[in-house]
């Protein structure tokens, strides 16, 4: 493939008068514009990299999107990416959507014209699932199955979030717990309603707050966690399930700023299992996901041969910490 120097040579100019031409054009004199431009056209130059890789096929690029870049979920899950595409000499590139869905269609429709190798994406919305399937670039979803009504045959590798939930609500159960909250959203995340859903099949409705969050944040969780505290003393929960640990982490923050002593006052049980959950103030209990294997599986999926299984769904393990190990005395009776 030309590039710049090979057509300034076969123009008998110099690397900067292609460059005008190019990029300033009314700087150069019209025989000598006519000239270069003939040059182009002879030696098939292109401008860029991302319009080389347009001309020789996709870049060895693989993308991935994510709902919030700070979440160390996410980072953890790109490290297992990393891992099969440097087996694959190819580069990651991740963006981040904020949980916008007009962002994230911004940058699908980027990603198609760089021509990556194709996409990784935990998705905003089932719109955006749509895009992609109607898009020509290979694409596997991140961290959740497609749902019901969502017409998806490409890869996904998730994790069983309803058991995720069922997991703690009985792990809660068993600590004599009869009054407990669900903090997290918004709902449209499939994964945040399925763990909802298991939580309350072992814990059910009537004994249990929910407090939606607009995101799954750390300062998501400090508001969620000022609004159980605030409830009167005999309608506060004992328990909090959050719907990752971020949320949860928010809550031991908020916990700890108001005097109210984690596990004793409040048990607080987090999803993911990231680092932070462990060295936390008070380790935090988690339903560990594998999330580098996620992103490995994911990233394996792209780039097979396609007659693997294309949903790959792996088993949450419960981490018990410091953070719910209180067992409180059975009600008395009377
Ligand atoms: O993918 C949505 C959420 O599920 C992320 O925030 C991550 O924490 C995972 O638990």
């Amino acid at each position: 493939m030309s590039g710049i120097k090979d057509v300034a040579r076969r123009a008998g100019v110099s690397v900067g008068t292609v460059s005008n031409v190019l990029n300033r054009p009314q700087l150069v004199a019209e025989r000598t514009r006519e000239h270069v431009l003939a040059a182009i056209e002879d030696l098939d130059f292109v401008r860029n990299e991302s319009a080389r890789q347009l001309r020789a096929g996709a870049s060895r690029t693989i993308a991935v999107v994510v709902l919030d870049i700070a979440n160390p979920f996410f980072t953890d899950v790109v490290a297992g990416v990393e891992s099969v595409a440097d087996e694959q000499d190819a580069l990651v590139v991740v963006s981040s959507s904020g949980g916008d869905e007009q962002r994230e269609r911004r940058q699908l429709a980027r990603l198609a014209e760089m021509r990556v190798m194709g996409v990784l994406i935990t998705p905003v919305s089932a719109p955006s699932l749509e895009i992609l399937r109607r898009s020509e670039v290979p694409a596997v979803l991140v961290d959740r199955a497609a749902g019901p009504g969502e017409r998806w045959t490409a890869g996904a590798v998730a994790v069983d979030d309803v058991r995720g939930g069922r997991a703690v609500g009985e792990h809660l159960v068993h600590r004599g717990h009869t009054r407990t909250a669900f903090l997290g959203g918004p709902l449209s995340v499939p994964q945040v309603r399925e763990r909802q859903q298991g939580f309350l099949e072992v814990v059910g409705a009537a004994s249990t707050t929910t407090v939606l969050t607009a995101g799954l944040s750390v300062a998501e969780g400090r508001r969620a966690a000022a609004v159980v505290l605030d409830l009167p003393q005999d309608e506060r929960p004992t328990a909090v399930f959050c719907a990752n640990d971020l949320v949860a982490l928010g809550v031991l923050q908020q916990c700890l700023l108001r005097g109210v002593r984690v596990p004793e006052d409040l048990a607080i049980v987090g999803y993911d299992d990231i680092d932070y959950a462990a060295s936390a103030a008070v380790p935090l209990s988690s339903v560990r996901q594998p999330r580098e294997q996620l992103g490995r599986r994911a990233a394996e999926l792209l780039l097979g041969s396609g007659d693997e299984a294309r949903l790959a769904v792996f088993e949450p393990d419960l981490v018990p910490r410091a953070s719910s190990a209180r067992v409180l005395a059975p009600p008395t009776a009377g």
